[in-house]
């Protein structure tokens, strides 16, 4: 039975130093798949070869399964037995066997949305990590890699499609309305990318032709009435073909490659060998239902998951310590795709906005740990923004160094060297090593230590010579388990700017620091250099760098990187909140000022000026406090908010007066002009003057798209007014039948600055359309409050107690997206002794729980550390 009662009640840690090779092979295996909603009929073949020298038991993973029949070479097998949930099959002496196993399973009861699960009538498999166990009996570890043959066989009507990996070779009509279809691929994968999909789906069919000929069918499967929304996501996967041809020279490797959608799904996408599947938000997008950022996130995952068919499937991990092997290096990929498809500096910008959202915080609190962990309990719980985010800045930083060209060399040689093997990040940092020539020795700390470095800086100048000199120190943070560090390499792009007529380094430099503390001749300058500082943030390090008056108000305008002129005028702002919050007071027209001189640019780069006027998240605000005060930064983020919506009052008014750009225009013009529009209505409505909710009213009624429609309708839901009450419920009537769109308006509810925000979120987890059984839903709701700062730590707990709430009951049905919700409480030590006692009596009210699951055991008492 598949439920979740069959994981362990005492975790067990798995350490990466205790890796061992396996000790059988498993060349082939042949599925066969009796299909149905409420039972599945698995036999699996497994065609094994031992590998050891000695004779061995085959122990075969299982995860709530039972074995109804075992066979050898064809015989009924009697040596076998249960350990747990695995199957040992003992072989005596022999060396090769073919292990046949049936099991049972019930997808419509796995609720975990791990295994075989049933999604809105069809059937669909996730693997990864550990889910194949949950199918059949099973090595299941990723340096395992077989040839897989798949027959499958359903009702006809209810499964009118049957797909699996690699090519579809035979298919035939069976008794009863019943039909099969056999698959092959001939390509050896482990059994985390494995996937079968059954249903009643229509599809949108292209083609590519690679660039050494092969015709490619291409194939995006989704349900009846959704095909339209189908054309961005075939698109970018011809773009991601393209691209990984010219910028990698990968090319794809099979006669077909389909994608299907499904609304219940764990995470964004699985790039199962030539058969990914997506959650639908990732695929289904048009100008009435999904806004620009919602199309650059289709972009973005589908290139993602079509870039791992080298980075991944070709090459895979040898165990999920080298998790950050794929992901790291494929998050990099993808967003090297993604500027390339758009705007560099703005991708650039995003993705560190992401990074320090994200990542930063994970690395700085109880749930730290390295881009290659040491150990874990439940890998699923390691899926995190630091083996993904921060390892693509790892990959990044190799890539800065190095230059383009080497690092291709590089690359080059770790596919021809590692080609159909499970590797580990140890053999790609060799294999960049080797094929672009360079010395990575001190890098590879960065694959050893959590935690983000500091960077100090000074500059030191001699007034008599004018001679100048940066002085720069670095300082890794005690993590846990982790509390010393030593210094690493850290790739720091720099330029200073003479405003004096000297004569100092004009060209950018790569500086590398390379030991704790060191000094960077900058040259001679008459006055003191305007000095830009890790630009591109070329390292992924948290700088401090005492700046003279006036330095970030000139760089906001001056730089000629435009990722710099962001992070100086995101810094100005920074700092005048950071006092303004430590009871400073504050003069807020150097910020006003510098976003003034920023939005001249809008009409040569409405896009770039969006993002850059930007005011800091509350969030970030907070996480540069040594004691978040939650309601002291909305308070005066508010009151900068609405300092800089009155002073250029007509400038916004300027912006929302222009005719927006249709809908269906996707340049980067328009998606720069639309968010723009966006980011003025939110500055126009922060002065709070009367006219602004019918302004944010009338957009909404206007729109010609979801962009426009969701940032009006999410400007009102922060507000009081008639109005917002009447957007949410046109909202609601319009959309309520597409649940892409109804996420939206449950989070843009969530997201509110209202001060009763915790108890809308109570009340519309009770609403009708609200469901724990959906992934998406719970994030749209619940992951929308905790990134809520003030809503989330309201004072009287109840914010924190309603998270416990759900991590409680969704445990038992989804223990992955439950564990992913602790987080949150986990960041407790950054907050006052009320709320710190409150956020640990509620981890402690969940580690309560009987028959907790591994994920939120885990989670919850590392949380507690
Ligand atoms: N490997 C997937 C990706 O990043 C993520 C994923 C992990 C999906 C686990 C489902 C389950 O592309
Ligand atoms: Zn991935």
């Amino acid at each position: 039975m598949t439920d979740a009662s069959s994981t362990p009640a005492i975790p067990v840690t798995i350490h990466r130093g205790d890796y061992r090779p396996p000790e059988w092979q498993l060349p082939d295996i042949a599925l066969d798949f009796a299909l149905g909603i409420d039972e599945t009929r698995v036999t699996a073949a497994l065609s094994v070869v031992r590998s050891a020298d000695a004779p061995a038991p085959l122990t075969l993973r299982g995860d709530g399964l039972t074995a109804l029949a075992v066979r050898v070479d064809g015989e009924g097998w009697n040596d076998w037995r249960m350990e747990g949930p695995d199957l040992v099959v003992d072989l005596g002496d022999r060396t090769a066997a073919v292990v046949e196993v049936e099991t049972a399973i019930n997808p419509a009861a796995n609720t975990q949305l791990m295994g075989l699960y049933a999604s809105n009538g069809m059937l669909c498999t996730q693997c990864e990590a550990e889910g194949f166990r949950r199918i059949t009996f099973h090595p299941d570890r990723p340096d395992v890699l077989s040839r897989y043959k798949v027959r499958m066989e359903g009702d006809k009507a209810l499964f009118p499609i049957l797909l699996s990996n690699g090519n579809c070779i035979e298919k035939g009509e069976s008794e009863g309305g019943r039909h099969w279809a056999l698959w092959e691929d001939p390509w050896p994968k482990p059994s985390y990318l494995f996937a079968l999909v059954a249903g009643d789906l229509v599809v949108n069919r292209d083609e590519f032709v690679t660039l050494s000929g092969r015709k490619v069918e291409l194939g995006i499967w989704v349900r009846e009435g959704d095909v339209e929304r189908t054309s961005h996501a075939m698109q970018a996967l011809k773009n991601s073909m393209k691209w990984d041809e010219q910028v990698y020279g990968r090319e794809y490797d099979l006669d077909l490659f389909n994608i299907v959608a499904v609304s219940d799904f764990n995470m964004g996408a699985m790039e199962n060998k030539g058969l990914n599947i997506f959650n639908t938000r990732y695929i289904l997008a048009d100008p009435d239902t999904a806004t620009d950022l919602d199309y650059d996130g289709v972009e973005g995952v589908v290139a993602h998951e079509y870039f791992h068919n080298w980075s991944g499937n070709r090459v895979t991990c040898r165990d999920w310590f080298q998790l950050s092997l794929k992901e790291g290096f494929t998050v990099f990929r993808d967003q090297s795709f993604s500027a390339d498809m758009g705007s560099p500096a703005v991708k650039r910008i995003e993705d560190v906005r992401l990074l320090r959202a994200a990542q930063f915080p994970e690395d700085a609190g109880p749930l730290a740990h390295p881009i290659r962990p040491d150990s874990y309990q439940e890998i699923s719980n390691f899926y995190t923004a630091t083996v993904y985010n921060k390892g693509a800045e790892v990959i990044r930083m190799m890539h800065a160094m190095v230059g383009a060209e080497r690092f291709r060399k590089g690359t080059d040689l770790y596919f021809e060297r590692h080609d159909g093997e499970a590797a580990t990040c140890e053999d790609f940092v060799r294999a960049i090593e080797d094929g672009a020539g360079v010395d990575l020795t001190l890098f590879r700390r960065w694959y050893e230590q959590a935690g983000t470095p500091r960077v100090t800086a000074r500059i030191e100048s001699d007034e008599d010579t004018g001679e100048r000199v940066l002085h720069l120190a670095q300082a890794v943070p005690a993590t846990p388990g982790q509390p010393d560090k030593a210094p690493t390499l850290i790739p720091l792009r720099i330029k200073a700017f003479d405003l004096d007529g000297g004569h100092g380094i004009e060209e950018e430099r790569l500086v590398l620091l390379d030991r704790g503390e060191m000094a960077v001749p900058l040259g001679h300058y008459r006055s003191r250099p305007m000095l830009s500082l890790n630009r591109g943030f070329s390292a992924p390090v948290i700088v401090d760098f005492a700046r003279a008056g006036g330095e970030l108000a000139w760089l906001a305008a001056h730089d000629d990187d435009p990722f710099a002129r962001y992070e100086a005028l995101q810094q100005l702002m920074l700092d005048t909140l950071v006092a303004a919050v430590s009871g400073e007071t504050v003069d807020h027209s150097v910020v006003i000022d510098a976003v003034a001189q920023t939005l001249g640019g809008r009409a040569a780069d409405p896009a770039f000026v969006a993002e850059a006027v930007l005011l800091p998240s509350e969030a970030f605000v907070g996480d540069q406090m040594v004691v978040v005060d939650p309601d002291a930064i909305r308070r005066e983020r508010l009151a900068l908010q609405a300092a800089i919506g009155g002073a250029l009052e007509a400038e916004w008014r300027a912006i929302l007066a222009e005719t927006p750009p249709p809908a269906a225009i996707l340049s980067r013009k328009a998606k720069g002009g639309r968010r723009l529009r966006g980011v003025a209505l939110a500055y126009l409505a922060a002065t709070g003057l009367p006219d602004t909710p019918a302004v944010a009213f009338g957009i909404f009624s206007d729109a010609d798209g979801m962009t426009e429609r969701q940032a009006a309708l999410a400007t009102l839901a922060h507000g009081d007014s008639d109005e917002r009450v009447a957007a949410l419920d046109i909202f609601y009537q319009r959309y309520r039948d597409n649940p892409l769109v109804l996420d939206k308006w449950f989070q843009v509810q969530a997201w509110s600055l209202r001060p009763d925000t915790v108890d809308a979120v109570r009340e519309l987890a009770g609403h009708p359309d609200f469901t724990l059984a959906n992934p998406n839903r719970v994030r749209s709701l619940y992951g929308a409050l905790t990134g809520n700062q003030a809503a989330f730590h309201q004072a009287d707990g109840a914010g924190y107690r309603l998270i416990a709430d759900l991590v409680i009951a969704l445990d038992p049905k989804n223990p992955q997206t439950a564990a992913r919700m602790i987080p949150p409480l986990g960041r407790w030590k950054r907050f006052d002794e009320a709320r710190q006692t409150m956020m640990k009596a509620e981890l402690q009210r969940i580690l309560a729980q009987p028959g907790l699951s591994r994920d939120v055991t885990e989670q919850a008492s590392k949380s507690l550390l």
